[in-house]
């Protein structure tokens, strides 16, 4: 059995680097759920589709192409509003299931485990995780570093403009009915407003490590 590591929280909380940081540090696999959803919505708004209405939204999930993970053109603003619509509807949800359950199940590269960040790792993806984390910070801050992510890419943007963003599908993401954004009820919670990326991984490393090592000498065993 893998051991896992879930990790949420909200946009730019910083989830992103520290699960990358985690699977580094513990020889695990990743996987950014976020931006499966990101790929539907690309897929959707290419199509000239409409991401609120289901059967679009599903034929984007139905054709996302993984090779383009790290394509630029998934982080953009639009595209993350656009993701943010293709996820409230529970189809999509479903059709987007299986591929993080069986990257979870079976790490890719006979790995150990796997760590992987969303909204809805710890509560509905993986609720028998081994170790959950809830990363948040003050929207300003990530809008911040959401600007500054933006920048190091090439793509200018107002940061004001960022943060009502951010505002909005922070909003949309935890009030929609369906594997809402909210903290599992055994997860550690990390606050890393005032943490730069060093202290904030310092800090996830320290809160995950006993339950990750516990697993580890566990799975050994068994
Ligand atoms: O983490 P992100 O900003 O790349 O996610 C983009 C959108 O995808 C986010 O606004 C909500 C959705 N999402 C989700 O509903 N569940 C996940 N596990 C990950 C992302």
């Amino acid at each position: 059995m893998s051991v896992i590591i879930a990790v949420d929280g909200p946009a730019a909380s910083g989830k992103g680097t520290i699960s990358r940081r985690l699977a580094k540090h513990f020889h695990f696999a990743h996987m950014d759920s976020g931006a499966l959803y990101r790929l539907t919505a690309l897929a959707v708004l290419e199509a000239s589709g409409d991401p609120t209405l289901e059967a679009d939204a599903l034929s984007g999930a139905a054709t996302i192409d993984l090779s383009r993970t790290g394509d630029p053109a998934i982080r953009t603003g639009e595209i993350g509003v656009a993701a943010s619509k293709v996820s409230a509807i529970p189809a999509v949800r479903a059709a987007l299931h299986d591929y993080q359950l069986a990257f979870i199940t079976n790490p890719p590269g006979d790995s150990k485990g796997a760590v992987m960040d969303g909204r809805d790792i710890g509560t509905v993806i993986a609720p028998h995780a081994q170790a959950k984390l809830f990363i948040e910070a003050s929207p300003e801050v990530r809008a911040h570093r959401r600007w500054l992510e933006l920048s190091g890419m090439g793509i200018e943007k107002d940061k004001t403009m960022l943060l009502a963003e951010i505002l909005a599908r922070d909003e949309a993401d935890r009030t929609r009915p369906i594997s809402p954004l909210r903290p599992a009820g055994d997860a550690a919670l990390l606050d890393t407003t005032n943490l730069d990326i060093n202290a904030a991984f310092a800090a996830a490393l320290a809160l995950v490590s006993p339950r990750v090592e516990g697993a580890l000498k566990e799975r050994h065993r068994g």
